[in-house]
C-alpha cells in the first residue's frame, strides 16, 4: 500500500488510510473483523520453514491468506511441512511453497527472492527463522564451529534481510521483516551452555534495531517504510530442542523450572506473534524485540 508520508509528515489521506482498516460503520454487522491482520494476496518468504518454529509461523500466514515461500537447506521439507501444505485451504487464498537454499549463499538467496518477487510482482515480508544451536562449553568451541554458528545465525540473517529489503524497495512495498532471535540473546540461559549461539542471538537483536533505523522512512524514490522487529522466544519443543534433550535430558527440568508457567512452549504458540508482526496490525512497531518466554526472563 502506498504511503502518504512525505518527509516524515502525515498528509490528510494518511488518516483516511487508517480509517479504511476499520469496518465502515461500527454498528453494522460485518464478516470482516480485525482487517489489519488480513494477508490476502501478500507474498512472504520464511527461512528455516521446512519444520519447527518457522513452519508453524508460516502456516499462520497462509491461513491469513498469504502466499508463503518456505526456504531451507534440507533437500526436502519434513513430513510436517507436507501435512501443513495439505491443510492450506484454498478458500482462504493462502498457499505454501518450498525451495531449497542455504541462507549463507548470498547469490542464491538474491536470485530466489528476485524470482519470487518477479512472479508475483510484489514482496511483502520476510520471517527469518533459519538457525542452528551448538551446545558445548566455551573452551570446547573450535574456531570452525564458531564460524559456522555465526555464519548461519548472523550472516545468513543479514543476507536474507537485505535481499528481502531490496525486493520490497523494488516493489515500493511497505513490508515487514521479523528476525527470530531468542531469549538466549538477552540472558545467559540457565541449563544450556551455548556461548556462541547466545552471542549470535544478541547480535540479531541489535541488527534488528540497526536495520529498522535504516529502512523505516520512505525516501523520495518511494522506497522504505519497511519495519524490522525480532522475536525472542523461550524454550520451544522443536526438532532443534529434541536433539539437545536427547543428549542432555536433564536440561528439560531446568528449563521448565526457569519459567513462570513451568513448561516448555509449543511452536503453535507463536502463530499469533507471526501474524501480528508481519501484518498491518503492528504498523507502528519497528526496532522492537517481542519476548514470548513463559516469563523466563521476568524474574
Ligand atoms: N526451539 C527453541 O527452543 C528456540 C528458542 C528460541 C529461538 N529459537 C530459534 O528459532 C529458530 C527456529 O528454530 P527451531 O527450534 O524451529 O529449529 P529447527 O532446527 O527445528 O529448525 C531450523 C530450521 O533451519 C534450517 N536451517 C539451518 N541452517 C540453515 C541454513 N544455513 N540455510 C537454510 N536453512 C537452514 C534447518 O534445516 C531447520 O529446518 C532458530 O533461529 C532458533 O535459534 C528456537
Amino acid at each position: 500500500m502506498a504511503s502518504n508520508r512525505i518527509n516524515g509528515k502525515f498528509t490528510p489521506s494518511d488518516k483516511a488510510h487508517i480509517q479504511e482498516r476499520l469496518p465502515p460503520d461500527s454498528t453494522a454487522t460485518t464478516q470482516q473483523r480485525f482487517r489489519e491482520f488480513d494477508l490476502q494476496g501478500k507474498v512472504f518468504v520464511v527461512t528455516g520453514g521446512a519444520r519447527g518454529l518457522g513452519l508453524a509461523m508460516a502456516e499462520a500466514l497462509v491461513e491469513a491468506g498469504a502466499q508463503v515461500h518456505c526456504v531451507d537447506r534440507l533437500p526436502k521439507p519434513e513430513e510436517e511441512f507436507i501435512q501443513a501444505q495439505k491443510r492450506a485451504n484454498p478458500e482462504f487464498g493462502g498457499s505454501l511453497h518450498y525451495s531449497r537454499i542455504d541462507v549463507r549463499d548470498a547469490k542464491n538467496v538474491a536470485s530466489t527472492f528476485n524470482e519470487i518477487g518477479q512472479i508475483n510482482q510484489r514482496f511483502d515480508g520476510l520471517l527469518a527463522a533459519a538457525g542452528i544451536n551448538h551446545v558445548d562449553s566455551a573452551t570446547h568451541h573450535t574456531p570452525e564451529e564458531i564460524y559456522e554458528i555465526l555464519s548461519i545465525n548472523y550472516t545468513g540473517i543479514f543476507i536474507c534481510a537485505t535481499e528481502a529489503a531490496k525486493q520490497m524497495m523494488k516493489y515500493s512495498s511497505r513490508g515487514s521483516i521479523l528476525l527470530v532471535a531468542s531469549i538466549s540473546g538477552l540472558v545467559a540461559n540457565k541449563g544450556m551452555l551455548s556461548p556462541v549461539y547466545n552471542s549470535s542471538k544478541a547480535a540479531v537483536v541489535q541488527l534488528t534495531r540497526s536495520l529498522a533505523m535504516e529502512w523505516g522512512k520512505v525516501n523520495e524514490k518511494g522506497e522504505g517504510g519497511i519495519r524490522v522487529n525480532c522475536l525472542c522466544p523461550g524454550h520451544i519443543i522443536t526438532p532443534m530442542v529434541d536433539k539437545i534433550l536427547e543428549e542432555e535430558p536433564e536440561s528439560k527440568e531446568v528449563w521448565e523450572s526457569e519459567n513462570m508457567l513451568g513448561r516448555l512452549a509449543r511452536p503453535e504458540e507463536f502463530r499469533g506473534a507471526a501474524l501480528f508482526l508481519l501484518s498491518e496490525a503492528s504498523s507502528y512497531m519497528t526496532g522492537a524485540s517481542l519476548v514470548i518466554d513463559g516469563g523466563h526472563t521476568a524474574w
